[in-house]
C-alpha cells in the first residue's frame, strides 16, 4: 500500500464511509489464501455475506422455521410473517407501487425465464420481434432465442461502440410494428457499462412496447427505482448483493402479471383444484409454486436492511472511487488493455494482458490471494464484438479498498514479469 493511498483512505473514513468497519462485518474477508490475505474481486459473479445476514439466517433456522402460508401454528405464522415481511422490504427498496408486483424467484435467470414463459409464449408470435442488446448476459439472450425457435419470432440486436456503449440511434431504428418486447441489461456484467435504461424504456413505450430490465449487476450497486424507470419487468438475484443464493426477484407491473400464465404449476399457486378445472391464485402467488427457499427470502430482506443501513448512494460513491482509481492505475500499465471504457461505468474492470491467456492471469493472481474471474463471463457476444475469447475481470463492491486495487496492480505486474 502506498502512503498516498493510505492518506486517501483515511480521509474517506473520516468522511463517513468507514470501509474498515464494513469489512469487519464480513467474516470471510479474514481468510488467507495461499498464505496471503484474501483480495476478493469477483463480486459480479457472487458477493460475500455480512454477519447480520448470517445471523438472521441462523435465527430463522434455530427459532422460526416451518413451511409458510399453510399453517395456523406459531412457527408457520412466524415464518410466513418474516417471509412476507421481506417481500415488503423488497417492494419498498425498489419503490414498487404494490407489494403484489414483487415475485420471489430463484434468481435473475429464473425471473427472465418466467417472463419468457408467462408473457412471451402468450403474447409473442410468428415474425414478431424481440430487441436485446449486444451487452447481454446469456440469461437474457438464450430464453428469448428459445422463444424465437418455438414461435418463429426474431431477435434484433442493439449494437455497441468500441467503448461498450449502446448505439441509441440504432436502437430507435430497430422498432417496427412487429416489435413486441425489449429485454436489456441495466449494467453489463462483462464491461461495466451502465445503460441509459430510463431513456431506452421511454423510447420503447413511445412504440407501445414493454421492457424487461436485467438488473442483476445494477441493484447491488445503485439506487434502483422501478417506478421512476417505468420498466415493465425488473429482474435481479440476492447473491450479488450480499444475500443468499437460490433467491431472486421479478418485479412486474400488475396489469401485465395478471394477464400472464403461470410458469410452474403446483401447491401454493392455486385457489382451488378439481380434476375438471384449476383456478390460479392471485399475483404474486400465481407465480410461486411449491415450497420456496424461505430462509433465503428472509435473508434477502436482512440483506436489504444491511445495504440501506450503509446507504446505496454512499456505496455507489465508494465504488466510483475504486473504479476511477483502478482505471487510472491500469492505464499506466504497458501491455494491458481495458475492455469496456464507457463514460457511465460500474465498478467492473475487464482487461487483457498482452501475450498472456486470461486464465493464466487469474491463476497467478490467485497465488497472491487475489480472486478475479476469467473467461467469457457468460457474455460471449460481447467477447465476439471485441474480437477476444475472454478477459480477466476485477469487480469491486462495498468492502473493497484502494489498497486492494494496489495489490491487483502489483499482481498484474508480476504476471507480466513471469511471462515477460
Ligand atoms: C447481467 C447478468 N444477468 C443475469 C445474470 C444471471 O444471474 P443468476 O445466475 O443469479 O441467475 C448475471 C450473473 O452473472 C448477470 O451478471
Amino acid at each position: 500500500m502506498t502512503s498516498s493511498v493510505s492518506a486517501l483512505q483515511a480521509v474517506r473514513s473520516a468522511g463517513g464511509y468507514d470501509v474498515g468497519r464494513i469489512r469487519a462485518d464480513f467474516p470471510i474477508l479474514d481468510l488467507k489464501v495461499n498464505g496471503k490475505p484474501l483480495v476478493f474481486l469477483d463480486n459480479a459473479a457472487s458477493s460475500q455475506m455480512p454477519r447480520p445476514v448470517i445471523e438472521r439466517l441462523e435465527r430463522y433456522q434455530t427459532a422460526e422455521h416451518a413451511n409458510i402460508h399453510r399453517g395456523v401454528h406459531y412457527l408457520s405464522e412466524t415464518a410466513t410473517a418474516a417471509y412476507e415481511g421481506a417481500r415488503r422490504t423488497v417492494a419498498r427498496f425498489i419503490n414498487a407501487p404494490e407489494e403484489r408486483e414483487v415475485i420471489y424467484t430463484r434468481g435473475t435467470t429464473d425471473s427472465i425465464n418466467l417472463v419468457m414463459h408467462g408473457y412471451g409464449r402468450a403474447f409473442i408470435g410468428e415474425n414478431d420481434e424481440i430487441i436485446v442488446s449486444q451487452l447481454e448476459h446469456h440469461s437474457n439472450i438464450v430464453p428469448w432465442q428459445m422463444l424465437c425457435e418455438e414461435k418463429g419470432a426474431k431477435l434484433r440486436v442493439i449494437p455497441c461502440n468500441d467503448a461498450g456503449e449502446l448505439l441509441l440511434e440504432e436502437y430507435g431504428r430497430l422498432f417496427n410494428a412487429r416489435t413486441k418486447l425489449v429485454a436489456i441489461t441495466h449494467v453489463s456484467n462483462a464491461l461495466g457499462t451502465i445503460n441509459p435504461v430510463k431513456e431506452m424504456i421511454a423510447t420503447a413505450h413511445g412504440h407501445g412496447v414493454p421492457v424487461l430490465v436485467d438488473g442483476a449487476q445494477a441493484i447491488p450497486h445503485m439506487k434502483v427505482d422501478v417506478r421512476d424507470l417505468d420498466c415493465d419487468f425488473y429482474a435481479f438475484s440476492a447473491h450479488k448483493m450480499c444475500g443468499p443464493t437460490g433467491i431472486g426477484i421479478l418485479y412486474g407491473k400488475a396489469r401485465l402479471l395478471e394477464k400472464m400464465r403461470p410458469f410452474e404449476g403446483g401447491g401454493d399457486m392455486i385457489l382451488s383444484v378439481t380434476f375438471e378445472k384449476t383456478t390460479y391464485n392471485v399475483i404474486p402467488h400465481k407465480f410461486e409454486a411449491g415450497t420456496p427457499p424461505i430462509a433465503a427470502g428472509i435473508g434477502l430482506g436482512a440483506t436489504i436492511d444491511y445495504l440501506e443501513g450503509i446507504g446505496m448512494e454512499r456505496i455507489a460513491a465508494h465504488e466510483h472511487e475504486l473504479i476511477a482509481y483502478a482505471t487510472g492505475q491500469f492505464e499506466k500499465l504497458d501491455g494491458v488493455r481495458i475492455v469496456g471504457t464507457a463514460r457511465e461505468k460500474a465498478a467492473v474492470l475487464s482487461f487483457s494482458v498482452k501475450g498472456v491467456h486470461p486464465h493464466d492471469v487469474g491463476t497467478i493472481l490467485n497465488e497472491d490471494g487475489i480472486a478475479v474471474r476469467t473467461g467469457h463471463h457468460c457474455a460471449q457476444p460481447v467477447m465476439q464484438r471485441f474480437g477476444i475469447p475472454a478477459t480477466a475481470r476485477a469487480s469491486f463492491y462495498l468492502y473493497n479498498t484502494l489498497a486492494e486495487v494496489d495489490a491487483l496492480v502489483a499482481g498484474v505486474r508480476r504476471v507480466q514479469k513471469i511471462f515477460g
